[in-house]
């Protein structure tokens, strides 16, 4: 086994062997492993108090250790498909009915949509890797033992996500891309904080918000059957996750100052601003010869990234009510001014589904996975984002 330590990731796209067989060949000691160094001063704590509380954080332990799925026997891999069909349905293709996508060829088209596919699936495993590594911080941090084995069971189902998306990428698409720098700089920033509310807040919330949207907008528009039969598992999980994290945070804020919940509300704002845009989709634009700014325009006011920011912010907003962060003038403020307000009062995830969390891993009756949003919300939103891009023209 050899390691090779480096600052910064590899930028690199990795074409991946079919079948990984040249991997399979080689030796463990001549598989290089690169690996970025992160240090963090972690503040651990031991728990000597191991009365159990029978509360909602036992449940969805309990609950998460009946749930285990296994990657190789639970998953049909027989559902991948040939690389000459397009992994998204008509309906669900964002570009289908663009003027630069529909000049190309059938052949170019479908090459299009498979690499914006594959990044797509390549920053799920990157995700699923940070919150594996944020979850095994948590065990240490958390102060509960409650919370300690609920960490630890996150963590082994975090391992079972990097190793669906690892396994998918491997056997459907054969390339892998590096980590996007808006998701990089949020894992950054909840791996090195030293508050460990701050990394649950920072993991469960937001980044857990944010993989429940992309994962249920991915799969609503994948036409291929082994990614939703995972996504299907993925989210189950991921469901359990943020439950944990809002009921287990909502007693703690209110132990906060102004200040320190002001800090945290700032904090996911940011998180938010970072991951609502495309970013490596300019790349793509311009390798298949696109003109990149009209490009984004369309994407921008396409109505599939407005499906998407509102599954986020139906998801995160409600959930930073529940624990307590919209509560002060500066932070209304700010949020009302941007029309995030307008997501407050949706219900929230954390109010616990148990009938649907428990029900057994068969696989998916139907797509049930969205947040419900009013239609009236829906265009006060389109609105809203079509009025600020107006000002901003005119302010240019
Ligand atoms: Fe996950
Ligand atoms: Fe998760």
């Amino acid at each position: 086994m050899k390691l090779k330590y480096v600052k910064k990731q590899n930028q690199e796209v990795q074409e991946i062997p079919e079948q990984c067989k040249t991997a399979s060949r080689l030796s463990t000691d001549e598989i290089e492993h690169i690996a970025e160094i992160f240090k963090t001063p972690i503040v651990g704590s031991y728990n000597w108090d191991y009365t159990q509380e029978d509360n909602r954080i036992h449940r969805l332990y309990q609950l998460g250790k009946k749930l285990n799925w296994n990657v190789n026997h639970d998953i049909n891999w027989e559902g991948i498909i040939s690389q000459s069909r397009s992994p998204f349905t008509r309906e669900g293709n964002a570009f289908g009915c663009y003027e630069q996508y529909l000049d190309m060829s059938e052949e170019k088209r479908i090459e299009f949509d498979w690499v914006r596919f594959s990044d797509q699936c390549s920053q799920f495993l990157h995700g699923e890797q940070g919150a594996l590594i944020v979850a095994s911080q948590l065990v240490s941090c958390a102060p509960t033992y409650n919370g300690k084995l609920y960490a630890a069971s996150q963590a082994f189902d975090e391992a079972r996500h990097v190793e669906f998306f690892n396994q998918f990428i491997d056997r459907q698409i054969h390339k892998r891309f590096p980590c996007r720098p808006g998701l990089k700089a949020i894992l950054d920033m909840i791996l090195t904080d030293e508050r460990w509310d701050l990394k649950l807040f920072g993991m469960q919330v937001i980044i857990e918000g944010l993989a429940l949207a992309a994962f249920n907008t991915a799969k609503a528009a994948s036409s291929i059957p082994v990614f939703k039969e995972g996504i299907h598992f993925v989210t189950r999980d991921e469901g359990r996750h943020v439950a944990f994290g809002v009921n287990y945070l909502e007693e703690f804020t209110k132990t906060l100052s102004p200040e320190e919940k002001d800090i945290r509300a700032f904090v996911a704002l940011e998180a938010m601003r970072l991951l609502r845009d495309p970013v490596a989709d300019q790349e793509v634009f311009n390798n298949f010869g696109w003109d990149v700014e009209h490009a984004m325009e369309f994407f921008r006011d396409n109505f599939s990234r407005f499906d998407f920011k509102i599954q986020l912010f139906g998801r995160i907003i409600p959930n930073l009510k529940r624990i307590g962060l919209l509560e002060t003038e500066k932070v209304r403020q700010v949020y009302g001014d941007i029309g995030l307000l307008d997501f407050e009062n949706i219900t929230p995830d954390t109010d616990i589904d148990w009938q649907s969390l428990e029900k057994p891993l068969s696989y998916m009756e139907k797509d049930d996975s969205f947040v419900e949003v009013p239609d009236e919300l829906r265009e006060q939103m389109i609105a809203h984002s079509l009025r600020r891009r107006s000002e901003a023209h005119r302010a240019v």
